[in-house]
């Protein structure tokens, strides 16, 4: 392939493989059943075979797979492999795209930081103009180091602890997203010994079928998250009441990778109809923080940032609201790759094994979530392409990136597992004794090393053996 060709083949059909269910797969499928006629219906592909979807950031050059202006082989000689390689203009485009969505509407774009939290990757959205969802200290501490501003953090999350509450406040974060009447005096308790004033919002659980994966599904009542709209308006009376909070929000979010805008409208109007309430008794909030949640396109399509938004800004017209989203999957799911190099073929009556040297640690998604994403050779050659079932060395069955892949391989092949930038490194762990590994930001020609390797040191530094003559 000579010139500049796009990756990804625009809905090239898969062959069908029933064992890899996929979130998208999923979702689909529950999204069928589901459906009524909603303005995206007609964008479904159903549940008949699979297909591909374009992905415009990681683009071909003389048939070499580039990130912007640098192809991943010179990655792989740099840096190694595996390593994550993000494209810092993806993320700024995305980030961009719901800024111009949302134009002169008073909006404030809160980054989900558990999607990446690299340091560069937070310092590029915040001076983007982005706010944090955060749900830790860590996750806050990694805020403020990267240079973002708190007062415009909002901090999810079910488990906060007195600790992350006091220098929550101390920092002065823009709301706390509340979630149990247990945490609302946690928080009114610390706010008051420490004489602050502590915003809040309470997540309302809508109880709205987002139609996706169960184990990212948030906005059901019998999940964890948020509370029933009863007990919310308690909590609001409450808050309202209580010299140490301040109400100034409401939210919720429903749950990940949502392919159909119809779930987020029905929780707006769940949202609106409380707010109406409130309003009429004498609470006045200032803000509707939506959650994230947006899909992206896998493999299936997903709705853009655009008609997202829009759907959205429609619902809230007339409304004199502040619009908080917290998206981050969206951010930057489609900006990353995992880089890998096959290590061995190896062929069973049954299967074609390529071991690659990637596993479940470094992206968890498929083992966990039987999540499909895209695995595209970084430089195709010619042959007769096989079915790959593309496996890690860690010992675990559930060790694959992906099964199935229709691929020309050698070993030594340089493979790139596709919307790898949300959720892959992010939930890497170094399990079988595994360094995580090396990530690497690219801007046009630039290449930054973000993430150095783990050592093998590294990874026993905090260990002790005990002395035995000392105890
Ligand atoms: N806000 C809250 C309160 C959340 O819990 C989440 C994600 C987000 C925002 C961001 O959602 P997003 O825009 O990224 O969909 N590890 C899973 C995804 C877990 C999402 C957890 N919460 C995966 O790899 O699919």
């Amino acid at each position: 392939m000579t010139g500049k060709a796009q990756c990804a083949v625009i809905l090239r059909v898969l062959p069908g493989s029933t064992r890899e269910s996929g979130i998208n797969g999923f979702s689909v499928l529950v999204a069928v059943c589901l459906r009524t006629a909603g303005a995206f219906a007609s964008r479904r592909t159903g549940s008949g075979p699979r297909q591909r979807i374009l992905m415009t950031t990681f683009q071909r050059h003389s048939g070499v797979m580039h990130c912007e202006g640098v192809s991943l082989e010179r990655i792989a000689k740099v840096h190694g492999t595996p390593c994550y390689v993000y494209s810092q203009s993806a993320i700024e485009d995305a980030l961009g795209a719901y800024q111009a969505a949302l134009g002169d509407a008073p909006h404030l774009i809160c980054y989900a930081v558990k999607a990446n939290s690299n340091l560069a990757i937070l310092n590029v959205l915040a001076k983007r103009g982005a706010g944090f969802d955060v749900v830790s200290l860590g996750e806050l501490e990694r805020v403020v180091l990267a240079g973002g501003d708190p007062t415009r953090v909002v901090f999810s999350g079910v488990g906060k602890t007195v600790l992350e509450i006091e220098r929550a406040l101390a920092l002065g974060i823009r709301c706390f997203n509340v979630e149990s009447e247990a945490e609302l005096s946690a928080i009114a308790d610390t706010a008051q010994r420490l004489k602050k004033i502590a915003p809040i919002s309470i997540r309302v659980n809508p109880d709205v079928d987002a139609g996706t994966h169960p184990y990212i599904s948030t906005g059901l009542r019998e999940n964890k998250f948020g509370v029933d709209i009863a007990t919310a308006r308690r909590l609001y009376r409450f808050a309202a009441e209580h010299a140490a909070l301040d109400p100034v929000g409401i939210d919720c979010h429903i749950g990940s990778q949502i392919l159909d805008v119809a779930p987020f409208e029905q929780s707006i109007d769940c949202l609106l109809g409380l707010l109406g309430e409130l309003t009429a008794s004498g609470i006045a909030l200032r803000h509707l923080d939506l959650g994230g949640g947006l899909g992206v396109s896998y493999q299936t399509d997903a709705p853009t940032i655009n008609e997202y938004i829009g759907v959205i800004r429609e619902k809230l017209a007339g409304y004199s609201l502040e619009l908080i989203l917290e998206p981050g999957r969206s951010i930057v799911a489609l900006a990353g790759v995992l880089l890998t190099k096959t290590l061995f073929l190896k062929q069973t009556e049954q299967h074609h094994f390529a071991i690659v040297d990637a596993a479940m640690n470094d992206l968890l998604r498929p083992a966990l979530y039987g999540a499909w994403q895209d695995i595209q050779a970084v430089t195709p050659r010619e042959g007769v392409a096989h079915d790959w079932d593309i496996v890690g060395p860690v010992c675990e069955t559930a060790d694959f990136l992906g099964k199935q892949r229709s691929l020309v391989l050698q070993e030594g092949d340089l493979l790139a597992v596709m919307g790898a930038g949300a959720y892959g490194f992010a939930m890497a762990s170094s399990y079988n004794s595994r360094p995580r590994v090396a990530e690497v930001l690219i801007k046009g020609n630039d290449m930054h090393l973000i993430g150095e390797r783990e050592t093998l040191s590294d990874l026993w530094a905090r260990e002790r053996i005990p002395n035995e003559a000392a105890s």
